[in-house]
């Protein structure tokens, strides 16, 4: 048994910052699936979004995010995000990270960050470092973690399951309520389960956009935290708002990388094939508008034309500005033969973000005690129903902030005896193809079922074959000895399951949700939480 007073999920933005934080209270461990850099922190390109320009204004970026969200978000929730950012983003930079600044020097002072737009925001309040921004940040965050003597690092690493009462045999004690003390992690390379025992442990395990066929993320993106909380008795909210990004590069084998909002935000235009502009008929910010209005706005067009992509045309704008900002994105499109001063670049929406999961205060506090969340795992109240652009590395940042100064980070913990895991002994290889091919099904499914347009029909469909999947996954987990892709595609099915009920008991349009059968708002009943 590993023990340690913080168990850290996850090694994004959100499961870093909280883990120097409370480095500074006692010994931590951070268990991360593979190495520290998989994770979609690491892959944001855009940047992260604060006040930071005397022209902006909290009142201003608050009501941004209140609009984007079709006014689900929860008023306090975003104002206190908001206020938060300029001193955290100092904390970023004082950590070591390298925004692109107006003068291209570095120092480390707020005032000459260059700022950058993105769509829904009504001015300019992006930091950004280049297109690699995700990178900068974790690069800043990995170097210090590696030196700290008090953080011991976890990497090809997985949690199964968190350790609460359902896995001790004479609970009783402990009740009420449910309580974690850890987890049981896999390590991948040998497959043997440990216990990691710990007084707090917080979830920052990220997002599962890979429960679609098409979508922006890395492959870790599977949900393993909303499902374990989930699994674990933790209440799961808004999981029908999947946010689909405009612009991922498309190829015809299916190939996809994210084509960052900023592009956008700097001047490039969507187009269709036959070269007309079609946004303004969408939306007054045309281009710019929320990004659930651009994803549907693109999916409507191209159905309507029997099409499978359009173009984003950057042509126009500054050849030297667009390589200085966009290296990455230049960089791939070379490796595709597109020169984007010279080419339009094809697009096409895909599975971004979860604005729902594990329903969590701001403080970062679950359903459960003694387990946290930030991040994309975490439901906070500030995204609603369609998350702002850039908003998500700030509300990772502050949350886990916040949890690692909350009151209850220090309360000490009475330790049940915590079982050993039950490894199976049995393999049966034969049956793989359980694993294999469900979850391919599973993400086909998704994305034909329950993609940017939706039916109660087809949601009806999904939700019987997707149960149908997780009974043949979840009995295959049951009978033979744990493995990586098991725990993960049970995990996927648990999401895509969640998502599914969710969309089935929001009968209205509203953000990333439209259901064609209510394609109207309907704030009577359904100006609330989806929970479940
Ligand atoms: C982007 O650069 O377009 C992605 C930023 C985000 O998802 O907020």
């Amino acid at each position: 048994m590993k023990d340690y007073d913080f168990l850290v999920l996850g090694s994004g933005i959100a499961g870093l910052v909280f883990a120097l934080e409370v480095s500074k209270l006692g010994r931590v461990a951070v268990v991360t699936k593979r190495s520290l850099q998989d994770c979609n922190t690491e892959y944001a390109q855009g940047g992260i979004a604060a006040v930071l320009d005397e022209q902006d204004s909290f009142e201003q970026h608050v009501n941004d995010t209140w609009i984007a969200g079709a006014e689900l978000g929860k008023q306090e929730v975003i104002r206190r995000v908001i206020e938060d950012g300029p001193k955290l983003i100092q904390y970023l930079i004082d950590l070591g990270t390298d925004f692109t600044r107006l003068d291209n020097t570095y120092d480390k002072r707020l005032e000459n960050l260059s700022l950058t737009r993105e769509g829904g925001h009504s001015h300019r309040r992006v930091a950004y470092a280049a297109d690699s921004t995700g990178h900068q940040i974790m690069q800043a965050l990995i170097d210090n973690c590696k030196k700290n003597p008090n953080i011991d690092i976890f990497e090809d690493h997985i949690a199964i399951d968190l350790i609460t009462q359902h896995h001790i045999p004479q609970p009783d004690s402990f009740l009420p309520g449910i309580t974690c003390w850890g987890a049981y992690v896999m390590d991948t390379a040998t497959n043997q389960v440990e216990v990691f025992r710990a007084k707090k442990t917080l979830m920052a395990t990220g997002g599962a956009s890979r429960v679609y066929a098409h979508n922006t993320n890395p492959e870790v993106s599977t949900g393993d935290g909303m499902a374990m909380a989930r699994l674990a008795g933790a209440r799961l909210a808004n999981m029908e708002f999947v946010q689909f990004h405009p612009t991922a590069f498309w190829t015809a084998e299916g190939e996809t990388f994210l084509i960052s909002e900023a592009l956008r935000g700097e001047g490039a235009v969507l187009k269709l094939t036959d070269g007309s502009c079609f946004m303004e008929n969408y939306h007054p910010l045309g281009n710019l508008a929320p990004r659930d209005i651009v994803s549907r706005a693109i999916d409507a067009e191209l159905k309507k034309r029997g099409e499978k992509y359009c173009w984003l045309d950057a042509r126009h704008i500054d050849h030297e500005q667009l390589r200085r900002h966009f290296p990455y994105i230049d960089s791939k499109l070379r490796e595709h033969g597109i020169d984007f001063t010279r080419d339009p670049i094809p697009v096409a929406p895909a599975a971004h973000y979860f604005c729902g999961g594990v329903l969590s205060t701001i403080d970062g506090l679950t359903d459960i005690k003694n387990l946290y969340a930030a991040g994309e795992v975490a439901c906070t109240g500030l995204h609603g129903a369609n998350r702002l652009a850039s908003n998500s590395l700030l509300e990772a940042l502050v949350v886990a902030w916040n949890a690692s100064k909350h009151p209850s980070i220090t309360e000490d913990v009475v330790f049940p005896t915590i079982p050993e895991w039950q490894q199976m002994n049995s393999f049966y290889e034969n049956e793989w193809v359980i694993i294999s091919h469900n979850r391919e099904i599973l993400a086909t499914i998704m994305h034909g079922y329950c993609g940017i347009r939706r039916s109660r029909r087809l949601l009806k469909y999904a939700l019987s074959r997707l149960e149908n999947i997780y009974n043949e996954v979840n009995n295959f987990y049951q009978h033979n000895a744990v493995r990586k892709e098991v725990v993960e595609t049970r995990n996927l099915a648990v999401i895509a399951i969640a998502v599914v009920r969710s969309a089935l008991m929001r009968k209205e349009s509203r953000g990333a949700h439209f259901l064609i059968d209510n394609p109207e708002r309907n704030d009577e009943i359904f100006r609330r939480d989806t929970v479940i």
